[in-house]
């Protein structure tokens, strides 16, 4: 089965946990769209609901099928964020950010009651940290914010690169909001929760990847159906 099957497949799963009404974080990425496509439809028979996006990418592609957009400047809470993510643990512990939009996403799914994550089942693993982790910063004193976080990294076990993010069509990567991404190759991170008030304790680090103990569910896809995980 094509991936892209697998990831729309848990993306029905998710929308069947959305009620009308709701107030919903919409996530990032290649699954995140399979699921903003599907909840379009909806909408579009006339489904009632109110979105916060967490990226300028996926508020473009919501406007463009008509769904109703909010900000959590007007909204304090939201009911459920449906969100991809880059790596899943068996405790539902995340690494994100492979698309950039770390940092939105992790505001918006700290405001919802709930978050929903919605994969394939490539993105299962033992332990976070085979795929890079992207770290947030601030352009102002990378040398010494890279220095810093080089150091952080390596104490947690971090013997390959820090890399900054390079957009595709060239130059620094930037994020949404006008930030630098610096992504560590770790293999395995052993003390996740460790790691994340460490990075966190760094002047110019805005934000990291590691979502731990947000997620209480997830809809992970494989050729043999939908899996729901729950932490
Ligand atoms: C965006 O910044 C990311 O956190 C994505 O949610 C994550 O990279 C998953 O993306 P895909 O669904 O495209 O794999």
């Amino acid at each position: 089965m094509m991936i892209e099957q697998l990831k729309r497949q848990a993306a029905a799963m998710a929308l069947t946990q959305v009620q009308p009404g709701m107030r919903l974080g919409l996530g990032t990425g290649s699954t995140a769209r399979h699921f903003v496509d599907l909840l379009g439809e909806q909408v579009a028979a006339g489904f009632d609901c109110i979105c916060v996006p967490t990226s300028e990418a996926t508020a473009r592609q919501a406007a463009g099928l008509n769904i109703p957009l909010s900000d959590l400047d007007t909204l304090d809470r939201l009911d459920i964020t449906i969100d991809g993510a880059d790596e899943i643990d068996p405790h539902l512990n995340l690494i994100k950010g492979g698309g950039g939009a770390l940092l939105r996403e992790k505001i918006v799914a700290a405001a919802s009651d709930l978050m929903i994550v919605i994969a394939d089942s490539s993105k299962l693993v033992e332990t976070l940290g085979q795929f890079p982790l992207p770290i947030e910063v601030n352009r102002f004193g990378l040398g010494a914010t890279r220095r810093s976080v080089a150091a952080v990294c390596a104490s947690h076990g971090c013997a390959g690169e820090l890399r900054l993010r390079q957009a595709d069509a060239g130059g620094d990567y930037l994020t949404d909001g006008g930030h630098l991404i610096l992504d560590a190759f770790f293999g395995r991170i052993l003390q996740p929760e460790a790691l994340s008030a460490d990075l966190l304790n760094i002047a110019g680090v805005v934000q990291h990847g590691l979502f731990l103990n947000m997620c209480k569910k997830a809809y992970v896809a494989a050729p043999d159906g939908v899996r729901t995980l729950s932490s």
